[in-house]
């Protein structure tokens, strides 16, 4: 069986998670329920933090809400020291609302409407500006005294094209040449303090990758300093840090990642002409998807030339297979101990015909009534979940040293029809 490690063990053909049986959190709950481990969440935060501060200690990390926005979610980074990097203002009121205080929050939205922008000014928050045509805009309405921009270094990764951010033909980040027009024309302004910005791709698992990229924002990082005489208070080389997914992919050697970084911000270029700025990291998923697991029952089996195994969540509970064809470890959590048997599809109970969780997967004896585990889904699982053929959101529980709670109530028929107003034209 492929990761089986903490949180996650074996212990008579049936699976516990963080030392709790996952049969006896979906008879309390009910299924489909995600079920995340505060400790896995700690251990990545404290693992990605001495990766980096160990070489350079003027670090920090911004966890980014849209892989996981559920507020004990946030009060734990809040709790670990971390910042928050938001993409609206909803999140920027999430993270508020968890006590991250307006120096910890950073703003990265992009094709920002004049309202959003405006919410971020009011805010005090470090706003990250996507591209030149929006400072003008962002000026109009009022000086903030800090101000980053999101570069585009003409580089891009990620494990499918969706998750490339970087390069040509993406729609985020500006050049170099409209980043010095934009810093000179937000230093004219009087904005006083300034940032640079990169986010150029996700689920990225070779280390190089990130020294290669960090190497081109310095250099444009230096020619802005040199041309726009302004001194950068912080570089932020975004997230992007990959987990694995698929066996047998090995993990991110990240303390490749620190040290290559480490060695770039302690190097000539960094200290001599970009003064020792702070290193801002910005990562969703590193430290958030292995930490939660999503239970799901099986309600009907489909025999055929391939068989279907048919479970209470689908692509609106997890979309990332779907989307994106990502691949999600299964477990048969009922039976970890049978034998792996033939190939089958794992779906889910939307009138689509993508509705597949898993392909093709070797998973052994599955009967109806099972409990299946699908992992890796603390990133952009409940986040990207959604109410489509009027399905419910699924329960959210978290467990810390055995101790759990229910931290997302199910939602009900009433959620779903929540503020909408039914005309009184039709008898
Ligand atoms: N910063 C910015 C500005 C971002 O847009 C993102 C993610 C992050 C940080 C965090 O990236 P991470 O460390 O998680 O790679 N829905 C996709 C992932 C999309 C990521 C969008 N932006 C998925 O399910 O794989």
């Amino acid at each position: 069986m492929w990761k089986i490690e903490t949180p996650l063990k074996n212990i008579n053909g049936k699976l516990f998670f963080a030392n709790v049986n996952t049969a006896k959190l979906a008879n309390e709950f009910g299924t489909p329920l995600f079920v995340t481990d505060s400790e896995r969440i700690i251990s990545n935060y404290n693992n990605l933090h001495s990766a980096f501060s160990s070489h350079y200690d003027k670090f920090k990390i911004n966890y980014a809400v849209k892989a996981n926005n559920n507020l004990s979610v946030l009060k734990l980074f809040n709790s670990l020291g971390s910042g928050a990097d938001c993409s609206c203002p909803e999140e920027i009121s999430l993270a508020k609302k968890m006590g991250f205080s307006s120096k910890d929050i950073l703003y990265t939205g992009n094709y920002n409407s004049e309202d959003q922008l405006s919410f971020a000014l009011k805010q005090k928050i470090i706003i990250n500006v996507d591209s030149s045509s929006i400072l003008p805009r962002l000026l109009r309405i009022g000086t903030p005294n800090f101000i980053s921009l999101r570069i585009n270094p003409g580089i891009g990764g990620g494990s499918h094209s969706g998750l490339v951010f970087g390069g040509k033909n993406t729609k985020f980040g500006m050049s170099k040449n409209d980043a010095i027009e934009s810093y000179n024309i937000a230093k004219k302004a009087g904005v006083k303090k300034f940032g640079i910005h990169m986010m150029t791709g996700s689920s990225i698992l070779d280390a190089s990758y990130f020294k290669k990229a960090t190497n081109k924002l310095i250099d444009i990082a230096v020619e802005i300093v040199e041309e726009c005489k302004i001194s950068l208070d912080f570089i932020n080389i975004g997230g992007g840090f990959g987990i694995p997914y698929r066996p047998p992919e090995k993990s991110l050697d990240i303390k490749k990642v620190g040290s290559d970084i480490g060695k770039i911000f302690n190097g000539k270029k960094s200290s001599k002409i970009l003064n020792n700025p702070w290193l801002f990291v910005e990562p969703g998923r590193y430290l958030v998807a292995d930490s939660t697991i999503l239970l799901t029952s099986v309600h009907s089996i489909k025999s055929g030339p391939i068989k279907y195994i048919g479970v209470d969540a689908g692509m609106n509970t997890l979309l990332r297979p779907a989307l994106y064809d990502a691949y999600h470890h299964v477990l048969n959590a009922s039976r970890l101990n049978s034998r792996p048997k033939k190939p089958v599809n794992i779906c889910g109970q939307i009138c689509e015909n993508t509705d597949i969780l898993a392909k093709n997967r070797k998973i052994g004896t599955v009967k109806e009534g099972d409990l299946l585990a699908i992992l890796n889904v603390g990133a952009y699982g409940f986040s990207m979940s959604s109410h489509y053929n009027t399905r419910p959101r699924a329960a959210e529980v978290m467990i810390n040293k055995k101790k759990y709670k229910i931290i997302r109530q199910r939602e009900t028929i009433n959620d779903l029809i929540k503020g909408q107003k039914v005309v009184t034209w039709f008898k």
